[in-house]
């Protein structure tokens, strides 16, 4: 089989214009919404200093061995022809990965394209200073209104599922990797800015103590490290085929475990910025920060008000929280479009648009699930939520679990390690050991007490 052939399983001739490319994107894919709105909420519920470290645990034991794991099978089935590699793809198990990833990246595009579009809407109203004018006991009322309202939350949501159209469309080099190029330094400065100003407020010690010091009473609770392992999953975007997709764009020279640790540091850096320029700030106002998912857009806009340089603030918060999820959703997209290219052989001009509009369509519910439709709910979930939880905490796991066994049981140790650059290192057998046993042991249990709790 010729590299280009579609029929490789991936798109023909296309690659990253540069090493930095590859890395640039997959940190644009990770850092988002979830290390921003999701990582602050869930660190305030979870305790703080010990859901982090249980978090960075989690990152080093399951995040890092399924992006070397994705990443290596990705590039290899579109450059290793050695008949153990390319066996892999005639496997049921490879066509059924693919299937839950591309399930599950049109999922949670369809909800998190509605929360980038609640985004955008505080981004403009930070940029025209109306989100200023509202008096601070008037925020929650004024969320509240505009998410249950009927059509606003679907044209903020269009917008956004149209500015990830265009940049998909225009393919790798031109579309993903140049706006990468230009939304990861802004979202970089965004976010080094917005934290050194909340180390500079009085009573902002509280809050770095709050995020940094274990309290390790909380050690006891199984539920803060289901919590630190589904925002790893969430948080990095594994086990879907992020990585599969980015990482056949790949050049053959460049090292994958390099990488992957780039990734996973760029991530937790934005995460760690992002959660000390929201703690100090809340901590400075005495606010709780156990505040929930409403945290960035209730609690911190309230705060905004009250701040000196607050419209500064927020135009840079808000403006951090569209372009992360900007460079995710682009990913997302980029998942089921490389995959439909592949199956129907049809130009990305064609499949973008396409598949854009499906999800648009798709996330019209999600919405309107916070006024119209709000009556639909299951176990006292939204639709949103609903399918959050799905999403996050049963198909991508799940997607872990069968990329794992695909590379730790049927591909052969040799290939994977070499495929992984890992053939000649020190780590091998412990990268070995972890995708073969503990990595799935761990996710298993994920997933098992999922189910169990309902
Ligand atoms: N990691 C992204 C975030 O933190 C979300 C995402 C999930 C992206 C799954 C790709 C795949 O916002």
């Amino acid at each position: 089989m010729h590299a280009s052939d579609p029929a490789n399983g991936q798109n023909p001739g296309e690659q990253w214009g540069s090493q930095t490319g590859f890395i640039l994107a997959t940190i644009g894919s990770a850092a988002g919404v979830g290390n921003v709105w999701r990582f602050s909420y869930v660190a305030g519920e979870n305790g703080g200093g010990v859901f982090l470290l249980l978090y960075i645990v989690s990152i080093a034991l399951i995040g890092l061995p399924i992006i070397i794991a994705e990443t290596a099978i990705g590039r290899a089935l579109r450059h290793d022809h050695a008949p153990a590699t390319q066996r892999l793809r005639q496997l049921r198990h490879w066509q059924a990965f693919r299937l839950v990833s591309v399930v599950a990246a049109l999922a949670i595009l369809s909800f998190y394209a509605v929360i980038a579009g609640w985004a955008l809407r505080y981004f403009v109203g930070a940029v025209d200073g109306s989100l200023l004018r509202i008096a601070a006991a008037g925020h929650g009322e004024f969320f509240g209104t505009f998410i249950a309202a009927p059509v606003e939350p679907v044209i903020w949501h269009g917008l956004m599922m149209l500015a990830t159209t265009l940049i998909v469309l225009r393919g790798v080099q031109k579309g993903i990797e140049t706006a990468n190029r230009i939304l990861m330094p802004v979202l970089f400065a965004a976010v080094a800015l917005l934290a050194i100003y909340g180390m500079t407020q009085t009573g902002s010690g509280d809050g770095l103590a709050f995020l940094f010091m274990p309290d390790w009473a909380r050690l006891g609770e199984p539920e803060v490290y289901l919590a630190a392992m589904g925002q790893a999953f969430f948080s990095l975007g594994v086990g879907m085929a992020v990585f599969v997709t980015y990482g056949s764009y790949m050049p053959t020279r460049q090292r994958i475990p390099t990488a992957a640790l780039a990734i996973i540091a760029g991530d937790t850096l934005v995460a760690m910025l992002a959660g000390i320029a929201i703690f100090t700030t809340v901590f400075a106002y005495g606010i709780n920060p156990a505040a929930g998912p409403e945290l960035a857009f209730i609690t911190l806009p309230k705060i905004f008000v009250a701040l000196p340089g607050g419209r500064l603030f927020a135009v840079l918060f808000f403006g951090l929280l569209v372009a992360g999820a900007l460079t995710s959703m682009i990913s997302l997209l980029e998942v089921s479009v490389a995959w439909f290219v592949q199956r129907t052989h049809w130009h990305r001009r064609r499949a973008a648009p396409i598949l854009g509009i499906l999800i648009f369509v798709l996330g019209v519910p999600s919405a309107l699930g916070y006024g119209t439709l709000a009556s639909i709910q299951w176990n006292g979930r939204g639709i949103l939520d609903s399918i959050d939880f799905a999403a996050s905490n049963v198909l991508l796991p799940f997607g872990g679990l069968m990329l794992l066994a695909l590379v730790g049981w049927r591909w052969g140790r040799q290939p994977a390690l070499i495929a992984a650059n890992l053939d000649r290192s020190a780590w091998a057998p412990a990268w070995f050991a972890l995708v073969r046993w503990i990595t799935p042991l761990l996710v298993l249990i994920i997933l098992l007490r999922e189910f169990v709790d309902g």
